[in-house]
């Protein structure tokens, strides 16, 4: 061969390798809105990515507002899915025409309650987790603070936890909105504010994501975090933090965690490729790796063992179809704003 042949034939050989094996293969770019823990979201991104040579940009923010931003962006979509979070601010988007109607070949293998809030959006919409509200304490400064165990919702209002209990902005997040809908449901929606009111007098901030006020109670910046029971759950896992959860004695409501493709999502292939990924046992597992303990929404997933026993906590029957709907969250927040949030 001659010199000049021999050459390019490696040139092109060279750029053949590069192709195959550098980061960004020809297989195609999604950006990913992600609404659950960061470790978790990361760990789904890199599988992934290896399972597809799909190249994932991930953002991390809380369910109501990924809810803004995809509603904010509407117009000139940067996103393709939302993966995880609340399901009520996915029901809103839903209603408001804002994600994409999709039939995964998964939906087969889903529990009901998953398939369910997949019709109550018209196919916008899926559910991949559940989990419970609750609250966790952290047991060393109750001891400290020689305060009886509290059990109930109504245990946080009482004076004694003046300033010691932590909830998040419902606005920001899901799981704070969820709390909301939940006392509404338990007690009716004056009873509800006026619990809200009393409540605000006790406590000592609200943080914009709904997990983090039980990674303060684990540390003890709090006596009190109002959360996900499966958010208390973690931090005695990861650092065998002072934290008991408590299924309040009333009742609670729970979430289902849902995911949506966006409307007119710029890289639609590759994000039916991360719905029906996602659906799948393998994908689910990959929760507990991440330290989340949510139950699965696909019926082959494993319960992870850490995962509290929803058989044993007094579940309310969360109305998703109202308390999802677009009127109905706004004006429960708006509420909000202006009773509890203003003050
Ligand atoms: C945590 C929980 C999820 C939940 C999410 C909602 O990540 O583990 O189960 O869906 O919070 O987040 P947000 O910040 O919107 O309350």
């Amino acid at each position: 061969m001659k010199k000049a042949t021999k050459a390019f034939f490696l040139s092109l050989a060279i750029a053949g390798a590069t192709i195959l094996s550098g980061p960004a293969r020809a297989d195609g770019n999604l950006t990913v809105y992600c609404s659950v823990q960061e470790e978790w979201c990361q760990l789904m991104v890199n599988e992934f990515q290896k399972a597809t040579g799909i190249t994932v940009a991930m953002t991390r923010k809380s369910s109501g507002e990924t809810y803004a931003q995809v509603k904010a962006e509407s117009a000139n979509p940067k996103g393709d899915v939302w993966w995880g979070g609340t399901g009520d601010p996915h029901l809103q988007a839903a209603e408001e025409g804002l994600t994409e109607a999709y039939d995964s070949p998964m939906l087969a293998k889903l529990h009901p309650w998953a398939v369910k809030q997949h019709e109550t959006a018209q196919k916008r919409t899926v559910g991949i987790y559940l989990g419970a509200l609750g609250y966790g304490y952290n047991t060393d400064l109750l001891e400290q603070k020689k305060l009886e165990a509290p059990k109930c919702w109504a245990d946080l209002i009482k004076p004694e936890f003046k300033g010691e209990v932590q909830v998040a902005n419902p606005n920001s997040s899901g799981t704070a909105y969820t709390f909301i809908a939940t006392l509404v449901q338990i007690m009716g929606e004056d009873e509800a504010f006026k619990y809200l009111k009393a409540l605000g007098e006790n406590i000592n901030q609200y943080t914009k994501s709904g997990a983090a006020p039980a990674q303060a109670a684990a540390r003890g910046e709090t006596l009190v975090g109002i959360a996900f029971q499966h958010d208390i759950v973690t931090p005695t896992i990861t650092s065998n933090a002072p934290i008991k959860n408590v299924s309040p004695c009333e009742g609670t409501g729970f979430e289902i965690g849902s995911m949506s493709i966006v409307k007119g999502a710029p890289n639609m292939d590759s994000a039916r490729k991360w719905y029906d990924w996602a659906l799948t046992p393998e994908a689910q597992k990959l929760a507990a790796q991440a330290n989340s303990y949510q139950n699965p929404s696909n019926m082959e997933a494993p319960i992870p063992e850490q995962a509290p026993k929803m058989a044993d906590i007094k579940l309310i029957d969360y109305d998703f179809a109202k308390f999802g709907s677009s009127a109905e969250r706004k004006r429960l927040l708006g509420r909000w704003d202006k009773e509890i949030g203003a003050k």
